[in-house]
């Protein structure tokens, strides 16, 4: 499953994942993940694409973006909703040149100052465009994970979500078949997305089946029976 994520299946932002040294470039595949991870926070892959290719084309640069304003961005937002997540692009985009001279910071840590970039958004940037080890958890994870472990507890709590941010980077630590860490994590936010639905998830061909607690405790009824996970 997790080399199936390699193939791009038509979403732009997926490119090989043979990792350039150069700093430029390394900062030019960031900003690219980073605008696909956005628009795909609340928003559907298939209607996210046409809006990430017109996005780069108006801001084929982390620069050109600095010196876009709100109206521009807005503009090329219009239709996809939660307009904060295009303002705050713009936000760090502009923070980016200021403290950084326009070249995105080189790990997921160092990330995180940058207003709008959070843990999630940080841990995908960093392990899609350059390979570091770092986890992710948004909504699809969060469940995933909670259903593997048969979690029973309060899916918002501080404790709840430690543990699954420990869980999550277990999982991108493993490096027994050599996965780009990337790969592991777009894998499980795609399988939380696809397969681990909320309702009806589809257990019979989840590649996690053989491993998942909730199923072994209810089997495919997994949505009736542990509502709140
Ligand atoms: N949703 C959020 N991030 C994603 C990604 N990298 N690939 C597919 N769906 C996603």
């Amino acid at each position: 499953w997790f080399t199936t994520v390699r193939d791009s299946r038509g979403m732009p932002w997926r490119k090989p994942s043979n990792l350039s040294q150069d700093p430029q470039q390394r900062s030019q595949r960031a900003y690219e993940v980073w605008v696909s991870e956005i628009m795909l926070q609340q928003t559907q892959v298939a209607t996210v694409i046409p809006y990430y290719n017109r996005w780069m084309e108006a801001f084929p640069t982390l620069k050109d973006l600095a010196q876009a304003n709100v109206d521009q961005v807005n503009a090329l937002w219009k239709g996809l909703g939660y307009y904060s997540r295009a303002r705050r692009l713009l936000e760090g985009a502009k923070k980016t040149v200021e403290d950084y001279g326009g070249s995105l910071p080189n790990n997921a840590k160092e990330m995180q100052k940058i207003p709008g970039i959070g843990r999630y958004s940080a841990g995908a940037i960093c392990s899609i465009a350059y390979g570091e080890r770092v986890p992710v958890l948004d909504g699809n994870v969060h469940r995933l994970l909670s259903r593997l472990l048969a979690l029973h507890a309060p899916p918002k709590a501080k404790a709840t979500l430690d543990l699954l941010w420990e869980a999550a980077d277990v999982l991108v630590q493993e490096d027994t078949e050599n996965h780009h860490p990337g790969d592991i994590n777009q894998g499980l936010i795609e399988l939380g997305s696809t397969i681990c639905t909320v309702r009806n998830p589809s257990c019979d061909t989840c590649p996690l089946q053989p491993w998942c607690a909730a199923y072994e405790l209810v089997g495919s009824k997994i949505n009736e029976s542990l509502p709140d996970i």
